[in-house]
């Protein structure tokens, strides 16, 4: 019988419990924690008890974890976007291969730091980019490479996050703020760019964005509305966003387990009615300390003048990426939803709609791809990733540069960008 890749994990939260805990439990013969470290003790607790790890290799910080050497050829590290640079590169340096939530890291200097540290280890640094690993997206990728409608010209690539996710996740929650986390663009859309990179194949030259916060602020309604929906507010049965309603009437899962610290997903309603009584999760969507972007588009070139538009937006009714991609033979337009992928081609006036294997699993079976991908990786003793940092670090400055360039208002050069970030870099860590 094989013997299962040991592992440590850094960050037991949403999902350092889910996906890559639920992974080892569900496949014991792939994947063994030897070690969790993670400063909020109920979620220490319960996945060193679920994982039956030894109380001496509980740790409630990555430097006590640290300071044990290294425990096993792996490390995942699942804590939050400001975390991912001081785990991810001492491991590193520790020996470890590295599976690393995205992004990278939440500023342009940092993604060139953390793919110096993977490169001088030796060792390997994944990003966790699900969509290269997800059926649907493997299938538009799959069918692009294979030049049925000849070579693509132009793409529309659109991520349409659903109003109540956007609300959950981007206005109340834990990527709301870019002080806490970093631009949407980079939270939600950095997925998206390293899947438009992998398709397009080719690297990007210039990026051109525009964007704001134009709803979910207090300007929006009347200053009568609560803080709290749960305080009594005149626009309950009219607002979209009032929480009682929408959480109350989820299922257990995600995104209940947000409500509670040890990350419950099933509270019982009252449990959740006192969560939003208290919690972040209750707030009125238009008076919470948000500050990412609600829209955002680019325009980006890549080299031999492919052209893509990008769109992402926190409004959409109808969730789930779209994608449309013309082609010198014909075109491809691929949904996340019933749509799926259906190929056009100008000759022959023909219509086909591609198959695509279903898996399950969070992000369409893209999770466990990518965690099966790393697994694989580790045991031939650091093979090649899919995402490796080098390749993700691309597709992570096309959005600081599309970032960059919704700031500024000006066109950003990527490879001009890149070089200079290489040179601060180099300069800063006295290497110049
Ligand atoms: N690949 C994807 O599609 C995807 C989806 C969701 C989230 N994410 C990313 O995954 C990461 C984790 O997200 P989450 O929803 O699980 O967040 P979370 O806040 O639920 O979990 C992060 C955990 O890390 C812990 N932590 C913080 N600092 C630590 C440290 N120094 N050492 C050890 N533990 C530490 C926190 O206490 C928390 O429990 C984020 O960077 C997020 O952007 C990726």
């Amino acid at each position: 019988m094989k013997q299962p890749v040991e592992a440590v994990l850094v960050g037991a939260g949403g999902r350092g419990f889910d996906p890559f805990g639920a992974y080892a439990l569900q496949h014991p013969n792939e994947l063994r924690y030897v070690a969790v470290a993670e400063p909020v003790a109920e979620r220490r607790e319960r996945f060193a008890r679920l994982h039956r790890i030894d109380p001496r290799y509980s740790f409630s910080s990555a430097e006590e974890l640290f300071a044990c050497g290294q425990l096993a050829p792996a490390l995942i590290n699942a804590t939050g976007d400001r975390q991912h640079v001081a785990v991810s590169v001492p491991a590193l340096r520790l020996g470890y291969h590295v599976l690393q939530e995205k992004p990278m890291a939440t500023t342009p200097h940092d993604c060139v730091r953390i793919v110096r540290a993977a490169e001088e280890a030796g060792r390997i640094l994944q990003i966790g980019h699900v969509l290269r690993f997800a059926p649907f997206f493997v299938a538009v990728k799959e069918a692009i490479a294979s030049g049925r409608i000849g070579e693509v010209m132009t793409v529309d690539h659109r991520e349409n996050v659903a109003y109540w996710h956007m609300a959950h996740s981007f206005v109340r929650g834990k990527w709301r703020n870019q002080a806490d986390s970093s631009p949407m663009i980079l939270a939600k859309s950095c997925h998206d760019m390293d899947f438009l990179r992998w398709v397009v194949d080719r690297p990007c030259e210039r990026v051109v964005s525009f964007g704001s916060l134009s709803h979910y602020r207090r300007e929006s309604v009347g200053s009568e509305i609560p803080d709290r929906c749960t305080d009594g507010c005149p626009i309950a049965d009219s607002c979209a966003f009032y929480a009682p309603r929408f959480y109350l009437s989820l299922e257990p899962g995600w995104p209940v387990c947000d409500l509670s610290v040890d990350q419950r997903s099933d509270l019982s309603p009252e449990e959740r009615m006192e969560a939003l009584r208290t919690g972040p999760y209750g707030r009125c969507v238009y008076r919470c300390d948000n500050d990412v972007v609600d829209h955002q588009v680019a325009i980006l070139e890549f080299v031999g003048g492919v052209t893509a538009t990008f769109t992402m937006h926190g409004f959409s009714a109808v969730p789930g990426r779209t994608m449309r991609y013309d082609g010198t033979r014909g075109t491809l337009l691929a949904g996340e939803g019933p749509e799926g992928v259906r190929a056009h081609y100008h000759l022959g006036d023909r219509e086909e709609a591609l198959r695509i294997q279903p898996v399950a699993g969070g992000h369409g079976g893209g999770d466990v791809g990518l965690i099966r991908a790393f697994l694989q990786a580790v045991r031939e003793g650091g093979g090649e990733v899919l995402t490796s940092a080098r390749v993700s670090l691309e597709s992570h400055l096309m959005c600081f540069a599309a970032e960059k360039s919704r700031l500024e208002g000006r066109v950003v050069d990527l490879a001009a960008y890149a070089r200079q970030l290489e040179a601060e870099v180099a300069a800063e860590d006295g290497r110049a």
